[in-house]
């Protein structure tokens, strides 16, 4: 078994699951449970000061997609479209403090943390939710500067709009920090222009770490009703959203190598590894327990677990960033050396298969007398048959001879 320990703004977690700010924290008895199975860490849901958004939870409206656009009934695999309104916590943050102390007493004896995360739509807001926090014994408070929902909200200061604006970020964190003593995660919105920038603004006022990224806001419509889903707007969530998260993660650990929590995406322990390979420390999971149910957690942490063992890693650290630090610059992609395809005929299932002169948009295959032909004159080294080619029969050579011959 692989050490799976890893830190993380001051606190060392057991393994890198975290349950993200979700109904999954929004009672002791939900946080609990995710203890129970192990989660590194939870994050209660929202707690707020905003009446309406109290009030929303009430309405909470969820409808699972499938690809199709259509209700998935039943079974969900990895495919599905997670859309969904929900507020914040619906009890007064005062009630918070005697849940948030016995659930970190309970989450202490199992050696997981339980991370606060507040939202305001004022500064003086912000400051006693983040007093509310610190007297409960909280270390970490995830700031929730980009929920979707309170969409008529236009003020800068207002909950969604504030991770949209790296010199509101600033101020609202700062503001936070100078009035209280207590280590804080910035969550960030893939609405805004350039996360990057609003990582730094956050940073630089103070936030230990942030987190890449909350949802989406979307729109789905019901073509057989001919109306949106659940009434409307909503967020929208699901393993689709990987490889853009990753992106906006790969850019802040290159750029500002700060420490970041991955958010957005995670369905699987592979997943995981990708985020901790991208930059991440720790990975919030959501979507798929809401569609899965708690339980799903150990078969996340397993699987991250089998994946470190089956590849001889000793521990997360690793591979932390790995990839990361791997990727090439454009400058270095644009002056590569060229190279060609190559076909192995041995291999090659011609004529069953052709797929690799459907796919050539550069007129480097063709379809010959009695074999798949080459033109490395106008091969661009592209690589799109050798990924595609099912029986492994194509090559990418720097060997212009060789490619010239076959
Ligand atoms: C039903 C639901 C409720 C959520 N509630 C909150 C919340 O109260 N506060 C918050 O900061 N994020 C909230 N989120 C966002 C999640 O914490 C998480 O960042 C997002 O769903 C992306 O992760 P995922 O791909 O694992 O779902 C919520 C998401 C969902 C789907």
């Amino acid at each position: 078994m692989a050490n799976l320990k890893t830190k993380f703004c001051g606190l060392e977690f057991k393994n890198p699951i975290i349950v993200a700010s979700a109904e999954t924290g929004n009672s002791l008895d939900n946080i609990k449970k995710c203890i129970d199975y192990d989660a590194g860490g939870v994050i209660i849901k929202t707690v707020g000061d905003i009446p309406e958004m109290q009030t929303l939870t009430n309405n909470s409206k969820y409808a699972i997609l499938n690809d199709n656009g259509e209700l998935i009934r039943g079974k969900v695999n990895r495919s599905f479209f997670f859309y969904s309104r929900s507020g914040y916590a619906i009890e007064h943050y005062a009630d918070w403090i005697p849940i948030l102390r016995e659930a970190q007493a309970y989450a202490q004896k199992q050696g997981s943390h339980i991370i606060g995360n507040i939202a305001s739509n004022t500064i003086e807001g912000w400051i006693k939710l983040a007093k509310v926090m610190k007297e409960s014994g909280i270390q970490l408070v995830e700031l929730n500067y980009q929920c979707p929902h309170p969409t008529d909200y236009t003020k800068p200061t207002e909950g969604n709009w504030i991770a949209q604006d790296p010199n509101v970020t600033a101020e609202v964190t700062r503001r936070i920090l100078e009035a209280v003593d207590i280590k804080v995660m910035v969550k960030l919105t893939p609405e805004a222009h350039n996360l990057t920038s609003i990582a730094k603004a956050a940073h630089d006022a103070g936030a230990g770490s942030v987190a890449v990224n909350s949802r989406f806001v979307g729109f789905a419509v019901n073509v057989e009703k001919a109306e949106p889903y659940i009434g409307g707007v909503a967020g929208i969530g699901g393993p689709w959203i990987k490889y853009l998260t990753l992106r906006w993660i790969h850019e802040i650990y290159s750029m500002l190598g700060i420490p970041i929590s991955g958010s957005n995406g995670i369905y699987s322990g592979r997943d995981a590894i990708e985020y901790f390979m991208t930059g991440a420390r720790i990975m919030q999971v959501c979507s798929v327990l809401m569609v899965h149910g708690i339980e799903w957690l150990p078969k996340i942490i397993k699987d991250v677990d089998n994946f470190l063992d089956a590849h001889d890693y000793p521990d997360l650290e690793s591979i932390y960033g790995i990839a990361s630090r791997k990727s090439e610059t454009l400058k270095q992609l644009f002056e590569a050396e060229p190279i060609y395809a190559v076909v192995d005929h041995e291999k090659c299932k011609f004529p069953k298969c052709t797929i690799c002169t459907k796919i050539c948009f550069y007129d480097a295959l063709h379809i010959g007398n009695d074999k798949i032909e080459t033109q490395p004159e106008n091969c661009i080294g592209c690589d799109l048959c050798e990924s595609i080619c099912p029986f492994d029969a194509l090559h990418m050579t720097p060997d212009k001879q060789l490619a010239l011959h076959v």
